[in-house]
């Protein structure tokens, strides 16, 4: 454990490394619950750091597009920051307006992914883990009821980073927590992700207006630029002709995984052409957002001092569906005291 810097707050940060017998290291900081480098082999066992993100804390805190970290209370986006829970209405903050229309973003504006939360070294059969808990005090960030969160990273002898969320609450709430790693399996300062290889295990997706938010529709990805059932480069449609890519400037959807929700289903594979790094996706959750970075705008320096461009890293970001406090027909993110959530999201490492 080292010290990674003092936060706004006046705590302290502190940095963590997990090593696995496979060779992957992980670095991650208690500030939001951040990975900060993943360190993967090639396929002639050369490491690079795959994930993009800051070597200090306050670049972090000075504005990080959610490089590597937890997602909460509620990932993706919620309509006009509204809903309404046992007869009773909620107003969130609308901090994000994509073509103008606001909504609520990630849990809001001081949410978990910019909080120092309590960490401890330990391990999960068998594995080094880092354990993250804290407790979301009643009415934090308009949310309501006192909110119990335990995050456990965890690096198996294999190479696969697991992902274990459970929280429980005194009040009926709403939670859907994620991980917002932005991945290049090139290495981090590789630029463009467009000739990485993707198939994404869900023949649905949850399209969406102008402002991000799902029309409530859940239609087939077949005939459209969505469809990555079948494995593809990610650049091969992202500039077509068609509304859902032109809203999101590129992939920013929800697709409805294939597999039974609540038990460990593949949602998604990626190849990286050049150093053959390979990267499964599997989770617990009904639905994954894959976002292309397409808000990257070389505008950001990175840990190793290169710019981040534009789409130079993509997030597979597992989760309930998008707005789905105010869509009952999609699953429910709805948590009573009494009830544990859990859900489950591994990154399993190779080579091809
Ligand atoms: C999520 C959203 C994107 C964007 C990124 C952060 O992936 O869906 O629209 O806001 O977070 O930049």
């Amino acid at each position: 454990m080292h010290v990674f810097g003092t936060a706004s707050s006046g705590e302290t940060a502190t940095l963590h490394k997990l090593e696995s017998p496979s060779g992957i290291r992980a670095e991650i900081t208690n500030y939001g619950g951040t990975i900060t480098r993943l360190f993967v082999p090639d396929r002639a066992g050369n490491l690079a750091d795959v994930v993009l993100g800051f070597d200090t804390l306050a670049a972090y805190e000075a504005g990080s597009p959610y490089f590597g970290c937890i997602i909460g209370r509620v990932g993706n986006r919620i309509a006009h920051g509204r809903f309404s829970l046992d007869g009773r209405d909620y107003t969130l903050a609308t901090n994000n307006a994509p073509g103008g229309i606001p909504c609520h973003l990630h849990g809001g504006v001081k949410s978990f992914d910019k909080l120092v939360w309590h960490a401890e070294e330990t391990t999960r059969d068998g594995a080094p883990a880092l354990r993250l808990t804290r407790t979301s005090p009643d009415g934090e960030e308009g949310y309501p009821g006192t909110l119990d969160v335990e995050v456990v990273y965890s690096l198996s002898n294999d190479g696969a980073l697991r992902i274990d969320y459970a929280a429980t609450a005194d009040r009926t709430t709403i939670v859907n927590l994620t991980n917002h790693s932005y991945f290049n399996l090139e290495g981090e300062q590789s630029g463009p992700i467009l000739d990485h290889v993707l198939a994404i295990h869900g023949s649905r997706t949850t399209p969406v207006n102008a402002g991000l938010i799902p029309t409530g529709a859940i239609t087939s990805v077949a005939d459209t630029p969505l469809d990555f059932r079948t494995a593809r480069r990610i650049g091969d449609r992202i500039d077509a002709d068609d509304d859902q890519l032109r809203f999101a400037g590129g992939y920013d959807h929800n697709w409805v995984l294939d597999h039974a929700p609540g038990t460990l289903g593949l949602a998604a594979e990626v190849v990286a052409p050049l150093s053959g790094r390979t990267m499964q996706v599997w989770t617990t959750e009904p639905g994954v957002q894959f976002y292309s970075g397409n808000f990257l705008d070389g505008s950001l320096t990175g840990k190793t001092g290169g710019r981040y461009v534009r789409r130079s890293g993509f997030c597979l970001e597992t989760q309930h569906f998008p707005d789905s406090p105010n869509r009952p027909t999609f699953p429910s993110i709805v948590l009573r005291p009494g009830e544990t959530y859990r859900t489950t999201t591994i990154h399993r490492f190779g080579v091809a």
